[in-house]
């Protein structure tokens, strides 16, 4: 049975918050054990905005490399890798920018929000326009089936897919393709190529995108089959040629709700975060030192939860009755501000300690991070090198 491929990346901004955590890494936690999952640092795309300061490149690969781990992404089950040292990203991004209307870069939403919100750089650059194209690069040359991201990031995975498109439309087209994607119909078995010639026919006369769906579905069950052929019964279904990139969906990753310091969304802009290692002391100091409901100027004025940024953290890490207790304790000035805090401090404490300990031991001993990593390229590497050669031969580059 054919299994769907999970690929997400990000690019290296340093140690990573605990917002980070209740957004992507728990997600990226869960995935793993439903699909195979690729993980990558997008470090040349950190270098579309931040050519003019790379030295800081390396240091956070490494630190939120080591903050994944932490966090509980495991390499038995992810490959995790570096987007540099998959140097086939590269030429995929070179290939596909010949054929990459101008036009549709220039469209692509972030482009000009990006431009504007980074005004004290100059972002007129190629590589720069180019981002959402490499970005299609590293999705397509692992024939990704779903990609997970934030909700600005959905516009590229919608590019990545027209792109898609336009590459199987222009290039799908094999000499002799009818012929070969009968003889490949054969290949299914009686049974299952009389469905299979049943739904295709009924979505090229009729339009049935359930048609469609089901054959999909049908082709997905399937055994046994070359790769090339199994690309070759998908292009036939909707009558083009050959699917040669497959077209990536995507996974709407949740935005964090996780609140910071101040009661804004927790954000290294907003400089509200607590990291993922970050030391118990500084734990605790910044959630003393976190502003509470104005009302509370001493210890007996009574205050308002609603109107405490602490309050927020207790949804996070409380339970009811401890809620309970802060809902009492301070619409009656039962208890202090700094009573109330230490739950807080507890559980993120608590939250923490797994992954201080899982990160302990790669930070003791960097080789074995190292060693993941150059396991995790040797693996993406693989499959990406298959998709290059489909591609090279595509556009007649295949020197025999
Ligand atoms: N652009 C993504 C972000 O900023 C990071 C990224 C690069 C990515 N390449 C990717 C995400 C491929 C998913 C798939 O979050
Ligand atoms: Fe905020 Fe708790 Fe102080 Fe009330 S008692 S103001 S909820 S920190």
């Amino acid at each position: 049975m054919y299994v769907e491929r999970v690929l997400s990346g990000m690019r290296p901004t340093g140690a990573l918050h605990l917002g980070h955590y209740h957004g992507v890494l728990q997600n990226w936690v869960k995935l793993q054990h439903e699909y195979p999952c690729l993980f990558f640092v997008a470090d040349w795309h950190a270098l579309t905005t931040d050519y003019d300061n790379p030295q800081n490149i390396e240091k956070n690969t490494w630190d939120m490399i080591i903050d994944w781990l932490a966090a509980g992404v495991d390499p038995n089950q992810a490959t995790l890798f570096i987007q540099s040292k998959v140097p086939e990203h590269a030429e995929l991004h070179l290939l596909l920018s010949m054929m990459t209307p101008l036009g549709w870069l220039e469209r692509v939403p972030t482009y000009k929000d990006q431009q504007e919100k980074l005004d004290n750089k100059d972002l007129s650059t190629y590589g720069f326009l180019g981002y959402p194209l490499l970005m299609s690069a590293d999705i397509l040359i692992y024939r990704a089936d779903k990609v997970p991201v934030g909700e600005d990031q959905i516009p590229h995975v919608e590019f990545t897919r027209e792109l898609a498109r336009r590459f199987n439309h222009m290039y799908g087209r094999e000499p002799g393709f009818e012929d070969k994607a009968k003889e490949a119909v054969k290949k299914l078995g009686s049974k299952k190529s009389r469905l299979y010639e049943e739904l295709r026919k009924r979505f090229q006369q009729e339009g049935d995108r359930e048609a469609i769906e089901q054959a999909h579905a049908l082709l997905d069950e399937v055994q046994h089959l070359a790769v090339a052929d199994r690309e070759r019964l998908f292009g036939y279904l909707e009558g083009g040629g050959k699917m040669i990139l497959a077209e990536p969906g995507y996974l709407l990753t949740e935005a964090s709700k996780m609140p910071g310091l101040d009661g804004q969304k927790m954000s290294k802009s907003y400089n509200n975060t607590i990291t993922l290692r970050e030391t118990a002391e500084s734990v605790s100091k910044k959630v003393r030192a976190m502003p509470t409901d104005p009302a509370r100027v001493r210890r007996n004025d009574p205050g308002e939860p609603e109107k405490c940024p602490v309050w927020q953290l207790h949804q996070v890490y409380s339970d009811e009755g401890c809620k309970e207790w802060v809902q009492q304790g301070c619409r009656s000035a039962g208890i202090g501000c700094l009573d109330c805090k230490q739950p807080v401090i507890d559980g993120i404490l608590r939250e923490q300690a797994p992954m201080r300990e899982r990160a302990q031991r790669y930070m003791e001993d960097p080789a074995l991070v190292k060693n993941i990593v150059a396991d995790g390229c040797e693996k993406a590497r693989e499959l990406a090198r298959e998709t290059m050669r489909d591609v090279r031969e595509a556009m007649g580059l295949e020197y025999h």
